[in-house]
């Protein structure tokens, strides 16, 4: 459980019911999250999938609050940028130095609130600490590469993975030259700092996580999956048959499950067609998936080009 601490603290409880035989088995991933704002993640990180992720002990999260790494009287850690120009630029030394004092610990561990300031562990302004090379250390930046379901899996396959959410009007530059060995975007836009950003991809990596999900096949049929050939999933119905004088499509009641696939296949190359059609020049299509899209208007000479 996550409390709405403005100290640094860790997640990773382990639930009651679960047998610890099975932990083993399971890929769990611990997130270190550097944030000035620890407690915008108390009420995301506590619900659904998320929390059922601690509580199984898939997922750890610790968020260190980078003002706790500061030394001065005032605990800043911000100022104006050099050469002018409005808005404020988070300094380097408090960041640096809460990522290398965290990362040059096991996962887990993060400062007590009562060292926070006065008691850090030791640190060298001048050497950059040796950083562990199998721990992406990622600043959540618009200026960083898209994030899409590859990245997500990609970013699945580590153990410990460090995020940096930044604020103000950017980091200075020597974070990224000192820590940074990636950085991500959630989309062309600007948000007001890295910890929504934060959220999404810790929440998109977990549930790929066998076991997040709580049935089977998961994540593996969601829209731009694997299981889904890079195609967006179709419409969705569930009860009652009929709302609104709209009725759920026959097929789906016919109990014929191979023609029930091969609609909800079809409604998937339709609606990808329709939605994002630049989806199509990557997917995985077939001779008859083709065939069906060629009856409905395209053709592969209609390639767009790719919006991400
Ligand atoms: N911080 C501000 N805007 C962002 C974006 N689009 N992606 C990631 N981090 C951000």
């Amino acid at each position: 459980m996550l409390t709405k601490n403005e100290h640094s603290e860790c997640a990773s409880e382990i639930g009651e019911n679960f047998a610890e035989t099975q932990l083993d088995t399971l890929h769990r991933i611990h997130f270190d999250i550097f944030t000035l704002f620890p407690s915008m993640f108390s009420g995301p990180l506590n619900e659904s999938i998320i929390k059922r992720a601690i509580d199984r002990a898939l997922i750890s999260i610790c968020l260190h609050n980078i003002r706790d790494f500061t030394t001065d009287r005032h605990h800043i850690c911000d100022d104006t940028p050099y050469g002018g120009g409005g808005g404020m630029i988070m300094k380097p030394e408090p960041i640096v130095r809460a990522v290398e004092t965290v990362l040059t610990h096991p996962a887990g561990w993060s400062l007590s609130p009562e060292d926070a300031y006065v008691n850090l562990p030791t640190w060298s302004a001048d050497a950059p600490a040796s950083l562990p090379p199998d721990t992406p250390v990622i600043l959540l930046t618009p200026q960083g590469r898209l994030l899409n379901q590859r990245i997500v899996a990609d970013l699945a396959q580590h153990q410990r993975l460090a995020l940096i959410c930044g604020r103000y009007e950017g980091v200075d530059e020597r974070v990224r030259l000192q820590v940074v060995t990636d950085e991500i975007s959630i989309g062309d836009y600007v948000i007001s700092g890295g910890e929504l950003a934060a959220m999404i991809l810790i929440d998109a990596v977990t549930r790929l996580l066998p076991g997040a999900l709580g049935f089977d096949l998961g994540a593996h049929q969601d829209s731009h999956s694997p299981g889904l050939d890079g195609l967006l999933e179709g419409p969705q119905y569930t009860r009652p048959p009929t709302f609104r004088d709209q009725s759920v499509p026959s097929i789906l009641l016919s109990g014929h499950h191979a023609n029930v696939d091969r609609w909800r296949r079809e409604q998937a190359l339709l609606r990808t067609l329709h939605r994002r059609p630049d989806l199509l020049n990557h997917a995985s299509l077939t001779a008859s998936d083709l065939a069906f899209l060629h009856k409905n208007g395209w053709s592969p000479s209609d390639r767009q080009v790719s919006s991400t």
